[in-house]
Order: C-alpha cells, then sequence, then structure tokens
C-alpha cells in the first residue's frame, strides 16, 4: 500500500503538536478523553509530547461496523470512568471525516460540565464533512482517501502499521 504520512513525518507533527497544547495549557491540567480504537495510538505518542501534568479516560464509540461508509448512527460501547465536571477537557481523535461521530461526543460530553472541550485529531478530512464541527488541534488535512495504520483499521486490520497508507493503493 502506498505511503501517505511516514513514521518520521506523523513523530515530527505530533512532537509540535504536544508543543502547542503544552503552550495553550500552561497552568492547567487537560484531561485527555481517548476515543477508541483508532485514537488510542495518536493519544499514547501525543501524551508523551505534553509537558504538563495531566490525566486520561477512554470512550468507544462506533460509527462504520465493517463498511468504509459512515451510517451516520453513532453507538456508544464504552463510557468515560471518570466524570468530567470542572475539567480541560481535551478529546483526541484520529480522523474526523464527516464530522457525525464527533459532533455526537461533542453534544454529549458537553451536559457532563467541562470547564472547557477542545479537540485534536490527527488527521481531518474537510471536504467530507456533513456538520461543521470546530476541530482546534489539526495533525494533517487530507484528501478524500481511506487510509489505515497508526491506530486506523479496515475491518479492523492495520492498526499497527507505524506509517499511514492509502488502503487499496
Ligand atoms: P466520521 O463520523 O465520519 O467523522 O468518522 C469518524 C470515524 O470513522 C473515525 O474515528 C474512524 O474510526 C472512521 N474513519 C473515517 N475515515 C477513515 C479512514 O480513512 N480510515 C479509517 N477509518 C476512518
Amino acid at each position: 500500500m502506498k505511503v501517505l504520512l511516514s513514521r518520521d513525518e506523523i513523530q515530527a507533527r505530533v512532537r509540535e503538536m504536544g508543543q502547542q497544547i503544552t503552550r495553550d495549557y500552561a497552568g492547567r491540567e487537560p484531561h485527555l478523553v481517548c476515543v477508541l480504537k483508532g485514537g488510542c495510538t495518536f493519544l499514547t505518542d501525543l501524551a508523551r509530547e505534553i509537558d504538563l501534568p495531566l490525566s486520561l479516560d477512554y470512550m468507544a464509540v462506533s460509527s462504520y461496523g465493517a463498511a468504509t461508509k459512515s451510517s451516520g448512527e453513532v453507538r456508544m460501547l464504552k463510557d468515560l470512568d471518570q466524570s468530567l465536571e470542572g475539567r480541560d477537557v481535551l478529546i483526541v481523535e484520529d480522523i474526523v471525516d464527516t464530522g457525525l461521530t464527533l459532533n455526537y461526543l461533542l453534544n454529549l460530553l458537553r451536559t457532563r460540565g467541562p470547564r472547557s472541550m477542545k479537540v485534536a485529531s490527527l488527521l481531518s478530512k474537510p471536504s467530507r464533512r456533513l456538520v461543521e464541527i470546530p476541530v482546534d488541534y489539526v495533525g494533517f488535512t487530507i484528501d478524500d482517501l481511506f487510509v489505515v495504520g497508526y491506530g486506523l483499521d479496515y475491518n479492523e486490520k492495520f492498526r499497527n502499521l507505524p506509517h499511514i497508507a492509502v488502503y487499496g493503493a
């Protein structure tokens, strides 16, 4: 498969994002909410580039099943363990495609009383957006391609690739 983003390119960009987040959250303690499973690889790398005390929590949602097209339906598979009350929440996503998943999550998590809520996504496909949503930190903007690797899957495969590749290419 064709490599879209190499391991080195990803590492360099994740480091920059971590530095930016460190500056923006100086004096605060961000609470990173990881959206499983795709966001997990990005989260573990990003968290280590943030030079601040922080906490982590995980949630799992499903919007795709085994297909490459979004159904628009979001199912909660695993909820957070901790409360968001009064916290500076940073949602960590692998990719924002149509935006439907993130839109659902933002609406849900806003009801739980966070002090602030921002989004960091490694990838964004703006040409596919169906709902406008704020993505505060974007690693890379990509074309309308289906990509795998660095946490992203096709039918649960390829999550372990150290780079990001274009599926089928
Ligand atoms: P959205 O709701 O359409 O924004 O889709 C978000 C979710 O779809 C992501 O968190 C991914 O799990 C999945 N997804 C979207 N595009 C891709 C892709 O190119 N490769 C792998 N998964 C994708």
